[in-house]
């Protein structure tokens, strides 16, 4: 059994999908961006402020590669920006991991993260006209990592549960 790892945008449902997911099949989860908070007892929004994001990236790297070290079966959700740095694609290649990339369009980005902008630095400043382009700009760049998951799952107009099915079909 492997590592369910949930990559995506912010706002693709990542937490969302990987909580209802773990409790689907009974493992444990783990959000990276609560374990960066837990381990360095810290928000990422101050870790963003006081050291800068080059810093926060070296944190996730640590944090990411602690939980791929673990030989147990756990579903993990990753940070929107987790594979596009240091290198993190690569690891999520491993045997052991199924990498799911939850896509969403700009415009279901959009209208969630306009509602839940406040605690995600790399947002938080735009309104609701600039955020749209700031989404389809930015995830064109990330896309190139993102489609380097090995399933890659559209989520628009899907419930929850629906989403959570889908995930177990694939990853079996
Ligand atoms: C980030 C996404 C955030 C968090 C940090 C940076 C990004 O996670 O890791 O604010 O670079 O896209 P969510 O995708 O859970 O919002």
């Amino acid at each position: 059994m492997k590592k369910i790892v949930l990559v995506g945008y912010m706002g693709s449902g990542k937490s969302t999908i990987g909580v209802k997911l773990a409790e689907q099949l009974n493992l444990p989860f783990f959000d990276l961006d609560q374990q960066i908070e837990k381990q360095y007892q810290t928000t990422i929004s101050k870790i963003f402020q006081e050291k800068g994001e080059i810093y926060f990236r070296k944190l996730e790297h640590i944090t990411l590669n602690n939980l791929l070290e673990k030989q147990t079966p756990m579903i993990i959700s990753l940070g929107g920006g987790t594979p596009c740095y240091a290198n993190n694609h690569e690891s999520l290649q491993r045997d052991d991991v199924c990498s799911i990339y939850l896509k969403a369009s700009i415009q279901t980005l959009a209208n969630r993260l306009e509602k839940e902008k406040e605690h995600r630095p790399l947002i938080y400043n735009h309104n609701e006209d600039t955020l749209e382009t700031f989404i389809a700009k930015h995830l064109f760049d990330r896309s190139y990592f993102y489609y380097q998951a090995k399933k890659i799952l559209d989520i628009d107009n899907k419930t929850i549960s629906q989403i959570v099915q889908e995930i177990i079909d694939l990853s079996n």
